[in-house]
């Protein structure tokens, strides 16, 4: 038996779909039936969980759930050490450094402030260019923190563009790029390997079909 724990949401949406692609029984997580439920039996051999995405890498990382399905944006700010299995290639979108429209955020020689949900992933990015910054950690809606005068510029998702563009902000630089990824307790993978090997060989088939 694997127990996955899967991003609640549209993670779980698009995970379910691969997972019923690669042959699994889902029916349990269909919308009119799950209800309020979090844990539900996925065919023979697989449980599943819901949850929110940083809260899916700490069960794994705990290794109360074998393995699970989180966006690489919540992954490269947790730090945890699990494994990354593998790259679905559905949740695609982007990390990126952004502000108001026009601006060139390397004039001049103040100090910067960033404002972000992400602020370990923005350290990490200012740290590796050497750059000082004051990073400033914000809950959501982050674009209001240039609008409001709180920072300079913004570390965020970026996927239509569309929310930056109604704000009159735009991209400066792209920081990373951001898609679902399948990941895994250290331990499990060794102890559980047949499990994950017959689970991997069908997600990957799965993927590969969607990249067709
Ligand atoms: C994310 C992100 C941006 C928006 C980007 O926010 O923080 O605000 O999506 O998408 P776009 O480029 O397609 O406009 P989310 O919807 O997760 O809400 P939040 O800001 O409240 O966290």
């Amino acid at each position: 038996m694997l127990r996955l724990a899967l991003t609640k949401g549209r993670i779980e949406k698009k995970a379910l779909e691969y997972l019923a692609e690669g042959g699994y029984d889902v029916s349990e997580l269909d919308e009119d039936k799950k209800g309020r439920k979090l844990l539900f039996r996925v065919g023979e051999d697989i449980e599943v969980v819901l949850a929110k995405a940083a809260d899916v890498i700490t069960y794994v990382e705990h290794g109360v759930c074998d393995g699970g399905i989180v966006g690489e944006d919540t992954l490269m700010e947790a730090e945890a050490s699990v494994y990354e299995l593998l790259d679905l290639g559905f949740g695609v979108c982007r990390f990126a450094l952004a502000g108001p429209k026009g601006k060139n955020f390397y004039d001049g020689y103040s100090h910067k402030v960033i404002a972000s949900k992400y602020p370990n992933v923005t350290k990490n990015y200012f740290n590796a260019r050497g750059v000082d910054v004051e990073v400033v950690k914000i809950d959501g809606s982050v674009e209001l923190a240039p609008i409001l005068g709180l920072s300079d510029a913004i570390v965020d998702i970026v996927e239509t563009g569309s929310t930056l563009k109604a704000n009159g902000l735009e991209v400066y630089e792209d920081v990373a790029p951001i898609s679902a990824r399948f990941i895994a307790n250290t331990a499990s993978v060794k102890m559980k390997k047949n499990e994950f090997d017959s689970l991997l060989g069908k997600l990957k088939t799965v993927v590969a079909d969607h990249l067709k």
